[in-house]
């Protein structure tokens, strides 16, 4: 079932949302070469607590940390641990929280210091225009494989390749509800979208192939032939006005 939120439900998202964006930036902001990726988690988890909010993945299905931090050609679920972060480390942060009983949940992709090259750095651009492409197709009327298939086709359009075996998906008092957002697939099929559907919509890329394996942690996917990986994520919902994104970094 599909839950639909109320004008109410979308204003309590809006700070679960606003919190994610705040607590992402400052993540962004402070880490640099030789932080490890454990002391992110600790910034992760005070920033989002200073704020009133409860991390979300912190124990969602045994997941013990507040963030996940995937490096390189890992894709999602990264771990935080003893790793010290270098320059030219690809850097993937995925991040949600709880306010009023409501979640947000975003991710963003970015090299530390300097991309190694510019192949490199397009990989991040393609990925996050791929996401603002999805948005705009979540309009009441529209169909939920209007939004995979607009990620796909400019992902793909690009050389690139996206993850097939984890989809974005519906969200509001769960960070996982009902219907699931694959990154692909023809438009026109698949729900019909309304006005109070909230959705995370979140292309995983990968530079080569789209397979993926799940690491012996359980948790840490990684694109199967080594190539570097970038996820965006946004936390959005839709009305007859339009998509409004929740998780936006606001200046
Ligand atoms: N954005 C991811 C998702 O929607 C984050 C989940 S990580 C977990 O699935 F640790 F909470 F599982
Ligand atoms: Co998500």
């Amino acid at each position: 079932m599909i839950e639909l939120k109320s004008a109410k439900d979308r204003d309590k998202m809006r700070k679960a949302g606003r919190v994610v964006a705040e607590v992402l930036q400052i993540l962004k902001a402070e880490c640099r070469p030789g932080m490890s990726t454990l002391e992110m988690d600790a910034i992760a988890d005070r920033e989002i607590r200073s704020r009133g909010a409860v991390p979300v993945f912190k124990g969602y299905r045994g997941y013990p940390a507040s963030v996940c931090v995937s490096v390189n050609h890992e894709v999602v679920h990264g771990i935080p641990g003893p790793r010290r972060l270098r320059p030219q480390d690809l850097v993937s942060l995925d991040l949600g929280a709880t306010v009023q009983g409501f979640v947000g949940d975003a991710a963003l992709s970015f090299f530390l210091e300097e991309a190694p090259d510019e192949e490199a750095l397009r990989l991040l651009t393609v990925t996050e225009e791929s996401l603002y492409k999805g948005i705009r197709m979540a309009v009441p009327g529209g169909h939920l494989g209007d939004i995979s298939h607009a990620v796909q086709e400019h992902v793909e359009q690009h050389g690139f390749s996206i993850v097939r075996d984890f989809v974005g998906h519906g969200i509001g008092r769960q960070m996982h509800e009902e219907p699931q957002v694959p990154n692909y697939g023809p438009a026109g099929r698949g729900i019909l979208l309304k006005s109070g559907l909230a959705l995370a919509i979140e292309p995983m890329v990968n530079m080569g192939g789209h397979d993926v394996d799940v690491l012996d942690d359980g948790w840490t996917v990684v694109s199967r032939d080594g190539s570097l990986s970038a996820h965006f994520e946004h936390t959005i919902f839709l009305d007859e006005t339009g998509p409004e994104i929740l998780t936006a970094i606001r200046p």
